[in-house]
């Protein structure tokens, strides 16, 4: 790698076409910049036994698996081209803090982001997640690695998966645990999660090219996002555009029946439709038409669009409630991302939507970031969690309908008629509950330089 290379500028976004990218994808791991698109998926969580064989099966096997920015571009356009069929291996590889100490690495190449050293655990009074000690067994463990090895055929998930597990068995493994993940749809083809909503809907575009070539609409939203929402300079690659990205991984489980009766009690209290009463609390319709550009609020078919803001809706939120998921976790203050958005990777656990799971189903929830404390951390505590946020202490509205983790008293208010101001109904408590966390960890995504250097 060319050390005098110039060193890319992270508070922009780029096209994957442009020099920047070909100077940064081939030691950037995929699945940061962009999704990486395949239904199955296994996550082995890895707790290490011997160092040298540590090294040498990250050094030896992994290292030449795992799929890099420049490989996961290359692979979507053959398949996209019809050159593919689509059934190849992605794989990445991040440590936890745990994992960089057990590996020996020099303290000036560990990552610097004081959560990601602390770990996930030392945050669950921030973040009010149940304590550690009630977690799923499998999370209470000090892992030192996640393998991230995705496909779209479970058989050729399966192969992999059981070719690594061998490898692990070699002394490399203390223990290891595997998490299953499977991406659901709706009839249409979209990605759904367990409450039977379109996901993944508004990520920011690291990578422009949709917008760009004009696929996507920017009107009232430009969702370019800067490359420093993710990207951190990985002090232990060895070039000047080795980067890395910070991995948040949450187990949530989905009470899907309990939601489901909340959204026709709300329904029936309010004199309104159960898909506008649901619309609500997440802030789009199931079919993913967000509450915000239509009058009056009907499920139309103009499903994932994204070319939204909240400028009409500032004052109450009768056209989108403040207390909806998507306009708690983004305000859309200005016309693009702020600095605490970032790429989700989440993908569904536990099979089919069923209506009455009352859990063993959920969202194995995913996303980098730069900087943890004040982007994933900040958006949980200070808005998702938080009654007085949006709207201030004096006009509280209630914690995240989906996701939040505090208190209930204050109530959140929904509307009885959209952009009517004067139809407001308080929920007192608040809404929640539905989601309960089950363990988690931070990691780190290293660049492929350093993995190659351990
Ligand atoms: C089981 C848990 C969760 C469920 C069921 C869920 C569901 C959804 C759905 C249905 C959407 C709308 C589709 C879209 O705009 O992409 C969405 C958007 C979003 N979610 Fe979640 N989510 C969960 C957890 C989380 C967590 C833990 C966070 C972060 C703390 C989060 C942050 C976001 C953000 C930032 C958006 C996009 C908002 C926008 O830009 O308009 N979600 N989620």
């Amino acid at each position: 790698m060319d050390k005098q290379e110039k060193v890319i500028d992270l508070s922009k976004s780029i096209n994957s076409k442009s020099d920047e990218f070909k100077s940064l994808s081939q030691d950037l791991q995929g699945n940061i910049l962009a999704p990486h698109a395949r239904d199955n998926a296994a996550h082995i969580f890895v707790e290490f036994k011997d160092q040298k064989c540590a090294q040498k099966f990250i050094k030896s096997y992994l290292v030449k698996r795992i799929v890099s920015s420049a490989k996961q571009k290359k692979d979507s356009e053959a398949f996209k081209k019809g050159k593919s069929n689509g059934l190849r291996t992605f794989l990445n590889f991040s440590l936890s803090m745990n994992g960089y100490k057990f590996l020996d690495i020099d303290n000036h190449k560990i990552p610097n982001d004081p959560s990601f050293r602390n770990g996930m655990k030392s945050k669950q009074g921030r973040l009010n997640d149940p304590t550690p000690n009630s977690w799923q067994d499998e999370y209470q463990n000090e892992w030192h690695a996640i393998i991230i090895v995705s496909n779209k055929s479970v058989k050729y998930l399966k192969n992999r998966v059981s070719a690594i597990k061998k490898e692990l068995k070699k002394n490399v493994a203390k223990s290891f645990y595997v998490e299953m993940g499977k991406g659901i749809r709706n009839k249409e083809g979209s990605h759904i999660e367990h409450f039977g909503y379109v996901d993944g809907i508004s990520q920011p575009h690291m990578l422009t090219d949709k917008i760009d070539d004009g696929k996507v609409s920017t009107e009232n939203w430009n969702p370019k996002g800067r490359l420093n929402l993710a990207l951190v300079k990985d002090s232990g690659g060895v070039g000047s555009n080795s980067f890395g990205s910070y991995l948040i991984y949450r187990k949530l489980d989905q009470n899907v029946k309990a939601f489901r009766l909340a959204e026709n009690e709300l329904a029936e209290k309010m004199q309104i439709s159960v898909d506008y009463a649901g619309a609500q609390m997440v802030g789009r319709y199931r079919n993913g038409t967000p509450l915000i550009p239509i009058s009056p609020p009907q499920p139309t078919t103009t499903g994932k669009m994204n070319d939204f803001n909240y400028a009409s809706d500032r004052r109450t939120g009768s056209k989108c409630p403040f207390g909806s998921h998507i306009r708690k976790t983004n305000q859309r203050n200005s016309t693009m991302p702020d600095g605490v958005q970032f790429p989700r990777r989440g993908i569904p656990y536990g099979g089919n939507v069923t209506k009455d799971a009352e859990g063993g189903v959920g969202l194995l929830f995913m996303a980098y970031n730069s900087n943890i404390g004040s982007q994933f951390e900040f958006m949980q505590s200070s808005w998702v969690n938080s009654e007085h946020f949006p709207g201030g202490s004096n006009s509280p509205n209630g914690i995240d309908s989906i996701i939040g983790q505090g208190s209930k008293a204050s109530g959140q208010v929904y509307f009885k008629k959209w952009g009517d101001d004067t139809s407001a109904f308080r929920e007192t408590p608040s809404l929640g509950g539905f989601v309960t966390m089950k363990g988690g960890e931070y990691f780190f995504t290293p660049s492929i330089s350093f993995l190659k250097s351990i």
